[in-house]
């Protein structure tokens, strides 16, 4: 159902003046919704009523945000599930517009997901041949010779097609397991798992740590916050021009 706001909070939302300066103009006659000359405050108008100040009509603004979540284990990062999981959006409360993941985690992948509603940001970062680097840390069991690492760098044949270059090192070793920071530039279905799969090593953990230069910082697991203009260039390293813009 769309949320019935009262008049002169809608004026102020479509950026025409500030709450108390919409409750004059509403009281100087100058507002009409639906064609009606309004006065009176509190009335309730939707998205789909026809608001005009001084004969002309208004719209909210449309407010590109970016969200980034750590996401945690046991969330869909769908916008719904077909099998009723809970999804990422249900972490993120408060936040009126129509968010969306971009790209994906699987099920029990935790880390770094961003949600906007700006779906040029979504498109030019998941476009295949230009897309942003991801840093995963993934606990693999056993140890992955010396050759099987250069193997994970240089490409490993999934769906009749190479991975392209990725950038792997160990970070840890443990008694059955270790630990490996894996940097690629795609985004194919479950690559990670898939490719250390491949190569005899299935992963028993996932986490994302990095999209392109951003980093999660401290954000706990299922926090999220607003990434700032400078966080959102990290992403892209503002490449290819992409312009982005924040209406706040
Ligand atoms: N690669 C995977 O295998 N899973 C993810 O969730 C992300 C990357």
């Amino acid at each position: 159902m769309e949320e019935k706001i009262r008049l002169q909070k809608y004026i102020a939302q479509c950026g025409i003046a500030s709450r108390r300066h919409a409750e004059e103009i509403i009281k100087a006659g100058r507002v009409r919704v639906n064609g009606a000359k309004i006065t009176e405050m509190g009335t309730l108008v939707t998205d789909k009523d026809k608001v005009e100040v001084d004969g002309k009509r208004i719209k909210k603004e449309k407010r590109l945000i970016y969200i980034m979540l750590n996401k945690p284990s046991g969330y869909v990062s769908t916008a719904s599930d077909p099998e009723g999981r809970r999804t990422v959006l249900d972490l993120i409360e408060g936040v009126e517009e129509r968010i969306y993941p971009v790209g994906r985690l699987d099920y029990d992948t935790t880390g770094l997901l961003i949600l906007t509603n700006d779906g040029d940001f979504a498109y030019s970062s998941t476009h295949p041949g230009k897309e942003t680097k991801k840093t995963y840390i993934a606990e693999v069991l056993g140890l992955p010779s010396n050759k099987t690492l250069r193997t994970l760098r240089k490409g490993v044949i999934l769906d009749g097609k190479a991975t392209s270059p990725a950038d792997v090192e160990v970070v840890e070793i443990k008694d059955k397991s270790s630990v490996l920071k894996i940097i690629i530039h795609e985004g194919r279905n479950r690559q990670v798992k898939r490719m250390c799969e491949t190569v005899g090593h299935p992963v028993l953990k996932l986490k994302r740590t990095a999209i392109g230069k951003l980093t999660l910082g401290n954000l706990k697991p299922g926090e999220w916050k607003y990434l700032s203009q400078q966080e959102i260039k990290l992403v892209r390293g503002n490449r290819n021009g992409t312009q982005i813009s924040t209406k706040k």
